[in-house]
């Protein structure tokens, strides 16, 4: 007799799967026998990395759903979408990010760093929450970046209106992204819900393609050629989504597969609080734990 895999009967939803980091993540959890859905912009692209992704494993348990994240009313669709399709969810990834050289806005009046890095898996994982509680034990896995160790969250200026930098701004998302998860952590108490995040390595990805500054663009060519490939920067992303050795573990921040330190403005309890208050507000969410 043959052991079932290891995710086999678990449904998992992925940030961003059409590519990169997050379809990596997908191929992996989808080869351990979970149900996956995946998020991406455009429904032909989201559906062809499907596709991409079944043929990859020979798992037919791969979903697409087309939303623009930076958008706050792509991000409800999609949770109404997965809250219809998925009666329990044990694993949510929050993968999707970017970065962008110069400012944009987004459709809801929002520095869009600050709206699809941050506020997008803020959102969805309080739009989500009742049913990964339901479905306990879960597990809400968020991918931040080693670069939130130079971030600083401007309450005086979140979305960098008097003085924006893309690097400024990602890395006050990246930073967000760790505090969103230790102060969930700490609200999920009790609950059989955990909430890790993690670094994944510099990568070979489309990452920042979108708006790069020149300097960026040069150094990139040559960076790339020693950046990780994208299955091996999805491993601690699959590892804290699906190993028994993380079972329970929560409030912690991984690289490598690996429990490390965050910065120390990571662990300032009062300023993820107030952050938290000022995320719910911009994102017109009330009622979560
Ligand atoms: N690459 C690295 O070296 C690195 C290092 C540290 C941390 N990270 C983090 O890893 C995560 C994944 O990055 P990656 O490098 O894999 O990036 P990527 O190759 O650019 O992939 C981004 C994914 O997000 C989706 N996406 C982008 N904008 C979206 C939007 N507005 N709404 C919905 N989906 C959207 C893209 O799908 P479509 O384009 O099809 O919409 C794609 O599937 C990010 O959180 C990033 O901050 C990356």
């Amino acid at each position: 007799m043959t052991d079932a895999p290891l995710m086999a009967g678990k449904s998992v939803l992925v940030t961003g799967g059409t590519g990169g980091i997050g379809k990596a993540t997908a191929i992996g959890l989808a080869a351990l026998g979970a149900r996956v859905a995946i998020t991406g912009r455009d429904q032909a692209r989201t559906e062809a990395a499907a596709a991409g992704i079944r043929a990859a494993t020979g798992s037919p348990a791969v979903d697409a759903f087309a939303a623009d994240m930076s958008v706050q009313a792509g991000v409800r669709r999609l949770a109404v979408q997965v809250l219809d399709t998925y009666p329990r969810l044990d694993v949510l990834v929050n993968n999707v990010g970017g970065f962008w050289a110069h400012r944009h806005v987004t459709a809801d009046g929002l520095e869009r760093t600050f709206a699809l890095n941050h506020l997008a898996p803020f959102l969805l994982t309080g739009l989500l929450l009742d049913r990964l509680t339901a479905s306990a034990p879960a597990r809400v896995v968020t991918v931040s970046s080693g670069a939130h160790a130079g971030g600083r969250i401007d309450f005086e200026d979140l979305q960098g209106e008097r003085n924006y930098s893309g690097q400024r701004a990602y890395s006050q998302s990246k930073l967000a992204n760790v505090m969103f998860t230790y102060e969930l952590a700490r609200r999920l108490d009790g609950t059989g819900v955990t909430a890790t995040v993690l670094h994944p390595g510099v990568v070979r990805t489309s990452f920042g393609a979108e708006d790069q500054a020149a300097y960026f663009a040069v150094m990139s060519r040559v960076a790339r050629l020693f950046m990780k490939i994208p299955a091996q920067g999805a491993v601690t992303s699959i590892y804290l989504a699906s190993s028994p050795e993380v079972e329970g573990i929560t409030g912690r921040y991984f690289a490598n597969r690996k429990p490390k330190p965050a910065s120390k403005a990571a662990y300032d309890t009062a300023a993820a609080a107030r952050l938290w208050q000022a995320s719910a507000g911009l994102a017109g969410l009330t009622a979560t734990t």
